[in-house]
């Protein structure tokens, strides 16, 4: 019964045209994933309703009541008509009592009286919209979140839901609305991230970092079941995995989810914001500001920072680049010149290869200059007022950021690869005064490998390597 029902997945996904897939983003979950995702549900003696929000080839509704208990029934609501009548085919293969609503979840009204809900919804940004919901109103900004709150409205109390979905809706501003509604609606039960891109959706071409979420409706209970490392190849249970109170999982007041407890070596530090630091988005946008580039410098120009002029924990320029160096004068009406001072420049974007997801470099700069809108720039000031940084503290915390300790936090927070500066302003940093100490290794650790910055932050902040 099964490998039919993977059958008609596999037939399915060679058969989707690719505009439709586009359009509707039909993304097929694999047999593998399916399975995992639905062994993440309690199992019930009694029968169940069960709900499958787009619900494609129907594999997840299907896998789901293959060990339903008799009696029970099964709803898929699916927009396009093809897979429409496949999940039928499918779900008609595991359960004699089964609707399968061929439309789209935003035009129907589904009651809250679901026992199990499970979904892999498409993933897509929207305009920001506000859902309106027992909890209150929910902003949402691309469909799985929007898929993910009509799933918890159908759910009735003490109802279990799973949903394949990215990891990007734990941290970030983006997803804070959505977050604190979520944790006031649902116990947060199990999270599982995939610790590959590719393994995941072989034959869908996925470059998402993807994982499962399991929650139930009502008050948090119990721990959270972490697997920080999910192999699709494995059952989950057989695999390493932790349990945390969700409290331990929570930063700062954005409440940003981790999927490690944090180390407890940083337990005691503030956050940046906390210590007086800000993180900006470098002002210039290029490709608006393109008249008002030169390669070579003209009187009165902005020397202007981008990404290639940071050169491991310190900046060069002008550097022979095929990116302009200098901005015109015009650049002050345009409010794009920050004053002159000390800095720390951040990386926006990383590669998934690169060693570090934070590349820090110390800026200082004796004449007013421009960043690049690819940069972060760490500052004294507000989100109105750009403030250099003392130069020690700029150093201290270029060495801070730099570090392996730093760079594992940020990589427990974000499975993305772009550095933002909502999450960099959570990161915890010892005190100013604390990182003016560490800013006398700067200039002999500027050249050196990981281990010496690691080692020169220990010896500093007094930790011992068992520690
Ligand atoms: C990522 S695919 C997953 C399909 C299936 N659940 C699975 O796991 O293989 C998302 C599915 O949602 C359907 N879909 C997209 N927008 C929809 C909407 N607004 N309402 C209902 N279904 C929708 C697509 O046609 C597609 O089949």
């Amino acid at each position: 019964m099964l490998s039919t029902i993977a059958q008609i997945r596999n037939n399915a996904a060679k058969m989707l045209s690719s505009t439709r897939q586009q359009e509707l983003e039909q993304f097929l979950t694999p047999e593998n994933v399916a399975r995992q995702a639905v062994s993440l549900f309690t199992s019930s003696s009694q029968p169940i309703r069960a709900l499958d929000l787009g619900s494609g080839s129907g594999i997840l509704g299907a896998f789901l009541m293959q060990s339903a208990a008799l009696g029970s029934s099964v709803t898929a609501v699916e927009q396009d008509s093809d897979l429409a009548t496949l999940s039928e085919e499918s779900l008609d293969e595991v359960c004699s009592n089964v609707t399968v609503i061929n439309a789209s979840i935003f035009d129907i009204f589904l009651d809250a009286e679901y026992d199990r809900v499970i979904l892999n919804p498409p993933y897509r940004k929207i305009s920001p919209m506000t859902i309106s919901t027992s909890g209150g109103g929910v902003k949402v900004t691309n469909l799985y979140t929007a898929f993910l709150v009509t799933a918890v409205q159908s759910m009735r109390e003490g109802g279990e839901c799973v949903a394949i979905i990215p990891r990007s809706w734990m941290n970030g501003e983006y997803f804070k609305d959505f977050r604190q509604w979520l944790f006031g609606e649902c116990s947060i039960d199990v999270l599982a991230v995939y610790d590959s891109r590719q393994d995941h959706f072989r034959d869908m071409n996925i470059l998402q970092e993807i994982m499962l979420l399991k929650i139930s409706k009502g008050p948090q209970h119990g721990k959270v079941t972490v697997y920080s490392e999910a192999s699709p190849n494995a059952p989950l249970i057989e695999q390493p995995h932790d349990s945390a109170d969700l409290s331990s999982l929570l930063v700062g007041r954005n409440r940003i989810l981790r999927i490690h407890q944090e180390d407890h070596r940083l337990a005691r530090f503030s956050t940046l914001d906390e210590v007086g630091l800000w993180v900006s988005t470098g002002k210039l946008v290029w490709f608006r500001n393109r008249d008002i580039l030169h390669e070579d410098r003209a009187e009165h120009d902005f020397p202007l920072y981008w990404s290639d002029n940071q050169h491991g924990l310190s900046v060069d320029h002008p550097v022979v680049s095929d990116r302009e160096q200098w901005v015109a004068p015009e650049a002050e009406r345009r409010k794009v010149v920050l004053p002159p001072g000390s800095y720390v420049l951040v990386n926006r974007f990383s590669a998934k290869e690169q060693s570090r997801r934070i590349q820090a470099s110390y800026l200082c700069s004796d004449v007013a200059f421009v960043a690049d809108n690819k940069l972060n720039y760490i500052h004294a000031g507000t989100s109105r007022k750009t403030v250099p940084l003392d130069t020690k503290v700029a150093q201290g915390l270029t060495l801070w950021l730099s570090s392996t300790i730093i760079d594992q936090w940020y990589r427990e927070i974000s499975g993305s690869t772009q550095v933002n500066a909502t999450d960099l302003r959570h990161l915890p940093s010892p005190p100013q005064s604390r990182l003016i100490q560490l800013s006398n290794r700067f200039s002999q650790l500027c050249n050196a490998d990981q281990a010496n910055i690691d080692t020169a932050i220990e010896e500093v902040l007094s930790w011992s390597r068992a520690s």
